[in-house]
């Protein structure tokens, strides 16, 4: 079976709902939820569910939260990699308006101790995996260690740059066959990179020729998936020498849903994407965004993360 290794963060996470977000030094009325989250294990319980066999690499601490993910892994068949941590097991303390918009505060408390040994440690987890997919809420000399041995091991090298306001050193991306921004995170990255940025309306909303050309300055050589919430998400390939072309991209459509609770979408997209990857090798790369965008979209229409995300195989 092909196996998705997901390295990352897990958070207990601590969710408030309001009419609105508080403004500072004011108090709101509003209903309180918890259950496990954090970017990394989001992705791997949806590479899961979308029916890979899967690997999570992380640092959990060794109280009620860190059961939380152990118990939550051991039901899902998911292979836990658990490096050693004296830290409290991470949270994440979020207020959710009616409409869907959030503010989140991380602890990062025991994913600050994922080290680049312990993920290089798992050499038979690399050595099956098809995809390694990683994002930014752990130490980056861990998450470049997985990146590093995905390509040494031949899988693809999948970066999702999220949290936005998080480092994303040159290192990183360059290590990166597939790159999964959305549009806060792709400003941010030309930004920090010193080149061209979208403005205002968000990239979205610029020609695709404009686009494709962003793409292809931010990531040369690999495949950027701009993801575009309820718009979709925008496609951009290198060029292929062989063929002599420019690179193609394309639009691919949202899938239609009945919200409920949008946390962890996108990490539903990155996780499904990861696993059709892996257990379809030789479908067209359409396919495979295709089918992330209808798992994000039935993502949403439970309240939740991690345990939100579908049983639905690629
Ligand atoms: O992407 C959603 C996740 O971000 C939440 O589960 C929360 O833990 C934060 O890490
Ligand atoms: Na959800």
């Amino acid at each position: 079976m092909p196996r998705v290794l997901v390295a990352g963060s897990f958070n207990v996470d601590h969710v408030w709902t309001a009419a609105r977000l508080p403004h500072p030094g004011e108090t709101l009325g509003g209903r309180y939820a918890t259950g496990p989250g954090g970017k990394g294990f989001n992705q791997a319980v949806a590479a899961r569910r979308a029916g890979a066999d899967t690997t999570f690499v992380c640092a959990l601490g060794g109280d009620a939260g860190g059961e939380l993910a152990r118990d939550l892994a051991r039901g899902d068949g998911i292979d836990l990699r658990e490096a050693p941590s004296a830290a409290p097991t991470g949270t994440a303390g979020i207020y959710l308006d009616e409409a869907g918009n959030n503010s989140i505060v991380i602890g990062a408390g025991a994913n600050a101790d994922l080290t680049a040994d312990f993920v290089a440690a798992q050499a038979d987890a690399f050595a099956d995996a098809a995809v390694v997919l990683v994002q930014l809420e752990s130490p980056a000399p861990a998450i470049l260690a997985a990146l590093q041995r995905a390509r040494a091991g031949g899988a693809l090298a999948m970066l999702n740059p999220a949290p936005a306001n998080a480092e994303v050193g040159a290192e990183l991306l360059a290590t990166s066959d597939i790159v999964t921004p959305n549009e806060t995170e792709f400003a941010g990255l030309l930004e920090r990179r010193g080149g061209r940025s979208p403005s205002g309306a968000g990239a979205g909303a610029l020609p695709d020729a404009q686009l494709h050309a962003l793409c292809r300055e931010l990531l040369p050589h690999g495949t950027v998936v701009l993801t575009l919430g309820g718009a979709g998400c925008f496609v951009s390939h290198a060029d292929d020498r062989r063929r002599g072309d420019a690179g193609s991209c394309y639009r691919v459509a949202a899938a239609p849903a009945t919200v409920v609770d949008t946390t962890g979408a996108g990490d539903a997209f990155n996780g499904a994407l990861a696993a059709s990857l892996a257990l379809r090798p030789t479908a067209p790369f359409a396919a495979h965004v295709d089918f992330a965008t209808r798992y994000a979209a039935a993502s949403t229409e439970r309240e939740g993360a991690a345990a939100a995300m579908p049983r639905l195989t690629a």
